[in-house]
């Protein structure tokens, strides 16, 4: 019945029309309606890792479409590959076999410095273990991106970008300075200063507290909903993948619709990612 393109609410609610949808879910959806241009099409992506008899395929013939706007999180037990998926997907990383297109452009065609500059500006990542560089201060680490896009620079972007993740009082300090919740707001505000299309984040809230990580949450759908970011977020959080506008399951290397019954029963929702 349903498949990985099925949003949440046409398995929820088929036949009805989101307005509908809105007055019986009482929240208000996109202001900007989402578009249906495709940002991301992977077909029959396949990673293999290791070498020899160590070589472990990862990722087996999934394929996944995103749409401008929409809100897509993806979730598996912990070792399921979902840091490799998001990785490959924002093109960090290269795929065994398949293809992937970003904004319409298959990586296939780019080199490494073409990819690079197809992410500049457009695209941003969070990562599960923040990569903040250890010799520069908060403020260093943000400003960073928009040193690399071509965008002209200025500092009030990446200090008001501290602000709203509430690191004001932080932007002098190194990566070794702040708690491992701070540095992951500081990788948010890295990922989000250039105004990315499009924001992958692995585990965005799963360093901070419940109230830092629903504050941090309002933030990302705040950003989804008045600039049409498209999120991409891996979570093992309920309460973050349920916000979004549709949930995917990592299992067996492929991505199965949340409520799919072909989906295999290995998911643990609650597991913790000691990766
Ligand atoms: N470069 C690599 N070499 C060998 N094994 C890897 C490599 N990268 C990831 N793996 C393995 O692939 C699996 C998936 O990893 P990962 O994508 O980090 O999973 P998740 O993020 O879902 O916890 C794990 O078993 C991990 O040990
Ligand atoms: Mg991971």
């Amino acid at each position: 019945m349903s498949t990985p393109e099925t949003r949440k609410q046409d398995v929820e609610h088929p036949g009805q029309d989101d307005s509908q949808r809105d007055e019986q879910e009482g929240h208000a959806r996109s202001a900007r309606p989402q578009d249906r241009t495709t940002i991301l099409m992977a077909r029959q992506l396949e990673k293999t890792v290791g070498s020899g008899s160590s070589a472990i395929t990862i990722l087996k013939a999934l394929d996944l479409e995103i749409h401008a706007g929409e809100s897509v999180a993806i979730v598996g037990s912990s070792g399921s590959g979902k840091s490799t998926l998001l990785a490959l997907l924002a093109g960090l990383d290269t795929l065994t076999h398949g293809e992937l297109a970003l904004f319409g452009e298959p990586l296939s065609s780019l080199d490494e410095d073409g990819r690079a500059r197809l992410r500049a500006g457009q695209v941003g990542f969070v990562f599960q273990n923040f990569q903040l560089l250890p010799t520069l201060t908060a403020l260093e680490n943000v400003l960073l991106p928009l040193e690399l896009s071509e965008s002209s620079v200025d500092a009030r972007q990446a200090q008001q970008w501290l602000a709203r993740v509430g690191l004001e009082a932080r932007v002098q300090h190194l990566p070794k300075q702040l708690s491992g919740g701070e540095q992951q707001r500081v990788a948010i505000a890295r990922a989000f200063v250039t105004r990315p299309a499009l924001v992958f984040a692995d585990e965005p809230t799963g360093n901070l507290d419940r109230a830092t990580g629903d504050r941090i949450a309002d933030l990302l759908f705040t950003l989804n909903r008045e600039s049409g970011t498209t999120l991409v977020l891996v979570t093992h959080d309920p309460q973050l993948a349920a916000r979004c506008d549709r949930t995917l399951i990592l299992d067996e290397g492929r991505l199965h619709a949340h409520g799919d019954s072909t989906a295999a029963s290995h998911h643990e929702p609650d597991g913790v990612d000691h990766r």
